[in-house]
């Protein structure tokens, strides 16, 4: 048997951890098996690149941060345009033949996934594997890489705290996770931010001013506000990306983040600061729950392939790992129920969501 793997997209911690487990599982449990690594992600396969992995490139990786296999993005929209006489798609399955793969392991997020479940129609087997910071795949309870994510998340935050604490600032940290809150969220609970403001939760800017208010008048002298990238006043959640972009550049910021430092320092007249955590959060050593998270789901998955079904991504439900089919689970995304528990939760304590 021949089996291929490849990491796709933007890298986190723990895919050194998955490929480990794919590899060391797989060596042990099947007979006459060659595993080929393909480098850069979709990138490799579509300049049909792979080279051979040994038992021994699987040592000493499990608690590696990033991807010794490397990684890219190639837009899902891009996949099926024809380009130098065919689509990348079609190269990537012609490679995939001349490989002699008998199954390919895609380690990546949501877009990852429409590509392989591309891939799965076009008659190749694929296994895919739940990777991202920002745990938007849907039918999985979580994604590996996001509670690593968290814990640099919180830790920072807790580290801002305490230099706004002695300055009497207001602080907005903003954080990761593209469209979806739940980095944010999470980590903003774990470090008990005094507001939290998503994607899911459009907020009004006035509302977070009152809060800074309040919070200054009681004698407490500083305001910690998680902000997710992705988080937008109401007064923009019905402009497109381009108009969104138009208008604040026209106002001579290039983040929502800033317009709402600008909003608070003005209106409140407190000392106003913006911290973007970025690549920190996808950096670095997987946490342990992501070693033994990652490790799981390769392992499952290369049983997955013993059993030869195809065609699926493993998944978290509950204390279980399960697979879903990639056909189910394309294209779509999970956010955060702005009525869940964690988000009343929050709530009950008197975190502020900006609504
Ligand atoms: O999907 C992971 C993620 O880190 C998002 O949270 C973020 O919006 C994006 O990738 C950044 O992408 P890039 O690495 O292409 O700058």
């Amino acid at each position: 048997m021949k089996i291929g793997i490849l990491t796709s997209g933007g890298d986190c911690s723990g895919l050194n951890a998955v490929i480990r487990s794919i590899g060391l599982c797989i060596t042990e449990n099947i007979r006459n098996v060659e595993i080929r690594g393909i480098p850069d992600g979709y990138g490799g396969l579509i300049r049909g690149e792979s080279y051979r992995l040994q038992r021994k490139d699987f040592e000493g990786i499990l608690h590696l941060g990033g991807t010794i296999l490397g990684t890219s993005r190639q837009p899902f929209k891009q996949m099926t345009v024809v380009q130098d006489g065919g689509t990348r798609l079609e190269k990537m399955c012609e490679n995939y033949r001349k490989m002699g793969l008998d199954c390919l392991f895609t380690l990546g997020g949501a877009g990852t996934h429409k590509t392989a479940a591309l891939l799965c129609m076009e008659g190749c087997h694929v296994i895919g594997l739940p990777k991202t910071i920002d745990n938007d795949i849907y039918g999985t309870d979580v994604t590996f890489g996001f509670q690593s994510a968290v814990e640099v998340a919180t830790e920072s935050i807790d580290r801002i705290r305490t230099t706004a604490e002695s300055h009497g600032r207001t602080m907005l940290v903003e954080v990761m996770g593209n469209k979806a809150g739940w980095l944010t969220l999470h980590a903003g609970l774990a470090s008990g931010a005094d507001a939290i403001l998503l994607p899911e939760i459009p907020y009004e800017p006035e509302k977070i001013c009152r809060l800074v208010e309040q919070r200054q008048k009681k004698g407490r002298g500083c305001t910690i506000i998680a902000i997710a990238e992705g988080a937008l006043p109401k007064s923009e959640v019905k402009l497109k990306k381009e108009a969104r972009t138009f208008v604040r550049a026209d106002r001579g910021e290039s983040t929502g983040t800033q317009h709402l430092a600008e909003i608070l320092q003005q209106q409140t007249g407190v000392e106003t600061r913006v911290s973007v955590l970025g690549y920190l959060q996808r950096g670095g050593t997987p946490c342990a729950y992501d070693r033994l998270l990652s490790s799981r789901l390769g392992g499952y998955a290369a049983m997955l392939a013993k059993e030869g079904r195809f065609g699926v991504t493993a998944a978290v439900s509950g204390n279980r790992i399960t697979f879903n089919a990639l056909a189910d689970i394309a294209g779509k995304y999970k956010y955060v129920d702005p009525r869940g528990d964690l988000v009343r939760f929050g709530r009950d304590m008197g975190v502020c969501f900006g609504d």
